[in-house]
């Protein structure tokens, strides 16, 4: 009889660290005699599982890519197969496929599939446990919007970017007597706009989870203007929107795939070089937070996540995710992680250094 496998697969958003989960997971298996499997990676997420489209995983085929970013899988963020687009007689039309899938793993003698996403990419592996499919999860996002965890790898890495670039426009802000707006990802959480705009030493920062009053800040830019300091920096979350407008949509949402959010920096640029007559330039970070090496952090929490997914397959658990809990590695059902998101509690303790710091929260 053909080998039992494990099969792995990415999907959403790549983050710094997934390789790291890839690495440790292979080697788990194979650092564990008790455990006889092959192991198997679909590649592009759930669209590799429908097509039977996989490579196989072994100690060469994962060698140096521990430290490496993106996913040596490919990854797609819109192919949910419980809602997927077929062609069919000439049409495209929306189907449920995951049938399919199921029966690809039971011909490739696959008994485990562990699922390295973000929410949208566990709600889809929590829907496979349902259909009796031995799921494991691991939580990957740079937004850290994911409630089960107390972290997700990929996090730590984007604001240590954004951080990076503010330090960098804090010069150039200051020669010019500008306002840098800069606008950063994050969906509809502000995690990633308040760790760096705090580190970074932001003037304003503005996140979803706030709505803000653009005249409020432009009275913190006017108020540093007449204190001396004729520079601001304004660090502003793609999901943040003012209190008399909407969310600044780059793509409306498309038949399995979430609206792209994008465009609030400009906006918020052209307000404030309307309100403090001062020259406003925008950089959008972008994609650029989600590119590179994990961190050392972010490296430590992937490669804890991918051992803890076989520790977990080996002692029985079925339907769960890894999750950090400090300082320990939990599993939590996935029924508990599909669709609740974790914004930024507006009384935590960074909050609170932020408003201490007199940072200016556009409210
Ligand atoms: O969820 C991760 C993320 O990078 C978000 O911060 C951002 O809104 C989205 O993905 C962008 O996705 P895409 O890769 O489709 O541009």
């Amino acid at each position: 009889m053909a080998r039992k496998k494990i099969a792995i697969l990415t999907g959403g958003g790549d983050a710094p660290g997934l390789n790291a989960v890839i690495y440790a997971l292979v080697r788990a298996i194979i650092n564990n005699p008790s455990l006889d499997y092959g192991v198997i990676g679909y590649k592009f997420g759930y669209r590799g599982l429908y097509n039977n489209e996989y490579m196989v995983l072994n100690h060469n085929t994962t060698s140096g890519i521990l430290h490496r970013g993106g996913t040596i899988l490919y990854s797609s963020n819109k192919d949910n197969l419980f809602d997927y687009l077929v062609e069919e007689n000439g049409q495209m039309v929306k189907k449920n496929v995951s049938d399919k899938a199921v029966q690809n793993m039971k011909d490739e003698n696959v008994e485990v599939l562990v699922v390295l996403g973000g929410d949208g990419t566990l709600t889809s592996a929590r829907d496979f446990a349902r259909k009796g499919v031995n799921v494991i999860g691991v939580p990957k996002t740079i937004d850290n919007d994911l409630k089960a965890t107390d972290t997700t790898f990929g996090f730590d890495t984007a604001v240590a970017f954004a951080t990076d670039a503010l330090d960098r426009l804090h010069s150039t802000a200051e020669s010019h007597h500008r306002i840098m707006v800069v606008e950063v990802m994050g969906r509809y959480a502000g995690w990633i706009a308040l760790h760096a705009g705090i580190s970074g030493g932001a003037h304003s920062i503005l996140i979803p989870e706030i709505p803000f009053d653009l005249k409020k800040v432009a009275a913190k830019v006017i108020k540093r203007d007449n204190e001396g300091r004729q520079y601001s920096l304004v660090l502003v979350a793609e999901g943040a929107k003012p209190t008399d407008g909407d969310l600044a949509v780059a793509a409306a949402a498309e038949i399995g795939k979430a609206e792209r959010l994008g465009g609030i920096g400009e906006r918020v640029a052209a307000g404030l070089q309307e309100l403090t007559g001062k020259d406003c330039r925008v950089v959008v970070l972008g994609h650029l937070l989600r590119g590179g090496s994990p961190t050392t952090f972010d490296r430590l929490a992937a490669l804890r996540f991918g051992a803890a997914a076989v520790r977990a397959l080996d002692e029985g658990h079925n339907g769960v995710m890894v999750a950090l809990a400090y300082p320990d590695v939990d599993y939590v059902p996935l029924t508990e992680v599909a669709g609740r998101m974790k914004g930024v509690p507006l009384d935590c303790d960074t909050m609170k250094t932020g408003r201490d710091m007199g940072i200016s929260f556009g409210d």
